[in-house]
């Protein structure tokens, strides 16, 4: 062989070998999760007793390790009723929930066998946390997500401690890295014997890379005992979904699956010093924007070292729960909107594409208008409130083959707290004008 031949061959075995490296993801699985829309997110742990950040307390050096790690003694969990916290998920309109069953900080919330630092074995609670909660969210028909955090700063055979300081480097001590490796993938073993997550949340993979963690494996092992199952795009590129965090994306971040998780105040965790909660509007409109680019929204909650739920995000979610509930046909089950430039704010799509859903503030009377939108329109109403809307064609010359811009007028009457959404039977599926205007 000449060496273009060779130099080829080798070209063609490199290719193999990095589609190989790429996740998998059956598009099928995923069904469940893009008809979803909403979850909700808790962060539930030690952090929760003195309100510290969770985990990161002590990794940024605000808290020593110790007086971190004391916290655990005053992990009552003496109020804690998992079906109270599994009716106000299915309140909310939530499809499913992602809980943490551990932390950068490595306290476990169910019985691991796999050390001792877990709730039942060390604090006050003595018992495990996790699995009454499951039990109850699958009562309700929820989706089970298990947060698991890949690294763990208190596992003496992990690398990394404090921001400042760490354990050891893998390269001088490979051993010791093998054992947190088995420890670590046992953990993720013990929870999918457990509690056969639909899906599993990931965190702290940037400590380390693929190979590191062994992330082929991680995914191989958990899909051949739960083929089904999704995982969330933090195993170093062998995920099956993106999950931009906190930042609202300007453009689709994916032409997959994606999830944005955020905060109802500016914290994680149970924080009693944070009160900058976000208003149900602000989420009911972040939420929209998020479906209306094929996106899901995962809100955090943060849960009491009691174990109650702190009375804004209660309120917060209820509130959410009455909007979805108003609104259920335009959020659950559909498809992405409108392009960017039709309309100027989130709509989504039947999965068919013949009724269109556009969503607007519902504080005040406006005229709203659409562009390129290239199908009769059968009828037009406001969600929820036997409201027809007249649509109003305007500049359409008959014979140019581009649409007029569509109006309608939303009455004083239409007025409510959060957002309305105007529902538009169309002719057939979707069509748009997407030119620059003129006579073609
Ligand atoms: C970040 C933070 C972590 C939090 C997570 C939630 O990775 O490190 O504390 O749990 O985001 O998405």
């Amino acid at each position: 062989m000449n060496l273009y031949n060779m130099r080829k061959l080798q070209i063609f075995f490199l290719l193999i070998a990095a589609t190989h490296l790429q996740a998998q993801t059956d598009s099928s699985k995923m069904q469940w999760f893009s008809d979803a829309k909403l979850g909700i997110f808790i962060h539930w742990g030690i952090y929760a007793v003195d309100g510290t950040s969770e985990s990161w307390a002590f990794f940024n050096n605000q808290v020593p390790y110790s007086k971190y790690m004391q916290q655990i003694k005053g992990f009552k969990a003496e109020k804690y009723n998992p079906k109270e916290w599994a009716d106000l998920i299915k309140e909310s309109g939530a499809r499913y929930t992602v809980i943490t069953s551990k932390h950068h900080d490595g306290v476990a919330l169910w019985n691991t066998k796999m050390n001792d630092l877990s709730i039942p074995k060390m604090a006050p609670a003595k018992r495990d946390v996790l699995t009454p909660f499951v039990n109850e969210i699958r009562k309700n028909d929820i989706k089970v997500g298990i947060y698991y955090s890949l690294l763990d700063w208190s596992h003496p055979n992990y690398t990394g401690f404090r921001g400042d300081s760490s354990r050891y480097k893998i390269k001088d001590d490979t051993l010791r890295w093998n054992k947190f490796r088995q420890f670590y993938q046992g953990q993720i073993n013990e929870l999918t014997l457990a509690y056969h997550p639909d899906l599993y949340w990931f965190d702290g993979d940037w400590e380390h890379s693929a190979a590191e963690w062994q992330s082929p494996l991680v995914r191989e092992k958990i899909l051949s005992a739960n083929p089904k199952a999704i995982i969330n795009g933090r195993l170093q590129g062998f995920g099956d979904y993106e999950t931009p965090e906190q930042n609202f994306p300007v453009s689709k971040p994916s032409n997959g699956n994606w999830e944005l998780c955020l905060t109802s105040n500016d914290n994680w965790g149970y924080r009693p010093s944070d009160h900058n909660f976000k208003t149900p509007y602000q989420i009911i409109s972040i939420f929209a924007d998020c479906i209306s680019m094929g996106g899901n929204l995962l809100l955090d909650i943060g849960p009491k070292a009691d174990g109650t739920i702190p009375e804004e995000q209660v309120h917060l979610l209820k509130e959410l729960g009455k909007w979805t509930k108003q609104n259920e046909e335009a959020i659950f089950g559909t498809i992405a909107g409108l392009p960017q430039g039709h309309f100027y704010g989130p709509s989504t799509l039947s999965k068919d594409s013949t009724v269109l859903y556009l969503f607007v503030a519902g504080t005040n009377a406006q005229n709203i208008y659409l562009k390129g939108l290239d199908n009769k329109i059968l009828s037009a109403e406001i969600l929820g409130s036997n409201q027809n809307l007249m649509p109003q064609i305007v500049g359409k010359i008959s014979w140019s083959p581009v649409p007029g811009l569509v109006y309608f007028e939303i009455p004083e009457t239409a007025k409510t707290t959060y957002m309305n959404v105007i529902k538009i039977t169309l002719d057939k599926p979707l069509k748009l004008y997407r030119g620059k205007g003129g006579f073609n």
